[in-house]
């Protein structure tokens, strides 16, 4: 398959790029068909400041469930400050949110997968596909180190639940690689992580982890980790 030799090709080509170098070179081969999705994490807040550094008006998208914590909200409203971007916005149907709570109640997902599956597929899942329209594109802040679920990933891959392109820039960055760019370029980061919040997603499903825990302990941590995904990252 001719998308199957792209990614290869572009695999093999960019296996010691930076993500800079990589982020280049796919803002400029497809232009506004291309967009970051922040979650605002660490990773992400890297990538927009490196997506800003070379292109101020790239795509950049979040999505907010209306379940995301008071210092994420904050967070957005400094990272555009700081930027001088309008990161896009997108929100869950809510006549499916009011059908998932009146049959669920608002707490559902700590019921079962199903119903967590369930929360995070009308939160973010149906959102996220109206987000992608128009792109060919889309780039992620994932990490081969976060989590079991993650150690296959590559660079570039074929995202087939929603036939895009998917570009993880950071794919092999460790944490300190992270916390190091973080840092060199005072990067604005949510205050929680600084409060034992390694990696933060909605508020009633994310706690502080202790030292020595696994970085993603603390999402969805009544589940088995090799769960934890919420679909957005197929793979
Ligand atoms: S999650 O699937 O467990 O929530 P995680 O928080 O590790 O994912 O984030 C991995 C990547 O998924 C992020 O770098 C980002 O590209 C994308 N992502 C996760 N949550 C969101 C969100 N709310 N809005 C936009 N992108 C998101
Ligand atoms: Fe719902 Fe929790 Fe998924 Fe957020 S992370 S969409 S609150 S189940």
């Amino acid at each position: 398959m001719e998308q199957d030799e792209f990614i290869r090709k572009a695999n093999h080509d960019f296996q010691s790029g930076s993500p800079e170098t990589v982020l280049k070179h796919f803002l400029n081969l497809y232009g506004n068909r291309i967009a970051l999705s922040s979650s605002l994490g660490l990773e992400d807040q890297i990538l927009t400041d490196m997506v800003c550094k070379i292109r101020k008006d790239a795509r950049i998208f979040t999505l907010d469930t209306g379940r995301l914590f008071p210092e994420t909200y904050s967070l957005l409203d400094k990272t555009n400050t700081r930027y001088g971007i309008k990161t896009d916005v997108f929100f869950p149907d809510y006549v499916s949110v009011e059908k998932m709570v009146s049959a669920e109640g608002v707490n559902l997902f700590y019921d079962s997968i199903e119903k967590r599956q369930r929360c995070c597929r009308v939160r973010k899942l149906e959102p996220l596909k109206r987000a992608f329209k128009g792109l060919d594109a889309w780039i992620c802040g994932l990490r081969r180190e976060q989590s079991v679920t993650r150690h296959g990933m590559k660079l570039l891959e074929w995202d087939e639940a929603n036939s895009l392109i998917k570009i993880n820039p950071l794919i092999n960055w460790t944490e300190a690689d992270v916390w190091d760019y973080i840092r060199k370029n005072n990067v604005p980061y949510n205050v929680l992580h600084d409060k034992g919040f390694p990696s933060i997603g909605c508020q009633p499903c994310t706690r502080a982890v202790q030292a020595g825990e696994d970085i993603r302990a603390g999402r969805w941590w009544w589940e088995s980790p090799d769960h934890r995904e919420c679909g957005l990252h197929k793979h």
